[in-house]
């Protein structure tokens, strides 16, 4: 795997001829880094599946440069405009209607009626959409089902075969995914996976409303399978604890993951931001979450639940939850 650094236009250029010959290349997002390929070769699209170990049912998003782009392969009704002119380029993905003649292979979207789009805001990763006009279909770029990665180093270390280069952008500043909301017919918007920019955010926009929650249809087939109950799944145990009630452990085999640095730090004690900060604590939360599971000495990981929803911190929240899932 080739480490294509500096953040130029070299770099970028190497980027963009590997993803225009139909190979794959990690890209960091203001998210997670994704594993991205041209959105319009199905070849590259499959690989992209087989690299993860990702269910074909598992719909894929894809990054572009622009609303222009988008309104040529979606439908883009009037709330997804304002959404839009709000959050983009930003981590915001929608779930619009794909066109009759959409041109993106119904792999990307596992045959779904709908496309997840979303224009990101790193840098590095917008000057290559916008250099390459390249549709690029990314997932995060992590085996399925394990933690996503957040900084380069994340990428290399879990992900072997297949991929071609890894754009090095530094670690990502929001550090968990994107937000994904879908817009019904009925109207509204509806929240499928909270992430950086919240739902009261999204409502405050003129007019904006929440959509009933989707009828359950089946427990294994979520319109979004990120939100599967067990995922993002460390290889070790991990157990939560409330806020502020602090588990006494007796060995040096286990580690306490608290929300903000411990008076007097024992050697077990980590932390995922010095003094509570919401954006900070999504930050370093993949990063030590990867850490921890791959030190050799550590059995037993217990992570303090943040007891507050605001913000990013529902989407911290939903990330531990189903990291601390068992898969059935
Ligand atoms: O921040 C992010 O969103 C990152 C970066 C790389 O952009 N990407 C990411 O992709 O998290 P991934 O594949 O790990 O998660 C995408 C989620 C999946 O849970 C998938 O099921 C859902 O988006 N999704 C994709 N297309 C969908 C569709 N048409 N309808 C409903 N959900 C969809
Ligand atoms: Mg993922």
């Amino acid at each position: 795997m080739d480490w294509l650094r500096g953040g130029d236009i070299a770099a970028r250029n190497q980027a963009a001829n590997l993803l225009q010959s139909g190979q794959l290349v990690a890209v960091p997002t203001e998210t997670v880094y994704g594993l991205a390929a041209d959105a319009a070769n199905e070849a590259a699209v499959r690989s992209i599946f087989s690299v993860k170990g990702r269910p074909l049912l598992d719909p894929l998003i894809v990054h572009f440069a622009s609303l222009e782009q988008i309104s040529a392969v979606c439908e883009v009704p009037p709330e997804a405009r304002a959404l839009a002119d709000q959050f983009w380029p930003g981590p915001l993905t929608l779930v619009l209607p794909r066109k009759a003649d959409c041109p993106i292979p119904s792999l990307v979207s596992a045959g779904k009626p709908t496309l997840a789009v979303r224009i990101p805001g790193h840098p590095l990763l917008r000057q290559l959409l916008i250099e390459s006009q390249l549709p690029l279909a990314a997932p995060s770029a992590n085996p399925f089902g394990y933690i996503s990665p957040t900084r380069p180093e994340h990428v290399e270390a879990s992900l072997h075969q297949g991929v071609a280069a890894i754009l090095d952008g530094g670690p990502c500043e929001h550090g968990v995914e994107s937000t994904i909301v879908s817009l019904p017919a009925e109207g509204g918007v509806r929240l499928l996976r909270p992430g950086p920019i919240s739902l009261p955010e999204i409502l405050k926009i003129p007019g904006m409303t929440e959509a009933a929650p989707e009828e359950k249809i089946a427990e294994d087939a979520p319109s979004a399978p990120g939100l599967l109950k067990s995922h993002y799944r460390p290889s070790k145990g991990i157990e939560l604890f409330p806020a502020g009630k602090i588990p006494e452990v007796d060995s040096e085999q286990e580690a306490i993951v608290h929300l903000r640095r411990p008076q007097s730090p024992a050697p077990q004690d980590f932390w995922l931001s010095e003094d509570g900060n919401a954006a900070e604590i999504a930050r370093n939360l993949f990063d030590l979450l990867r850490r921890l599971d791959s030190l050799d000495s550590i059995q037993n990981v217990y992570v303090e639940m943040p007891d507050s929803e605001d913000g990013v911190l529902k989407a911290v929240r939903d990330r531990l939850s189903r990291a601390a899932t068992p898969p059935d």
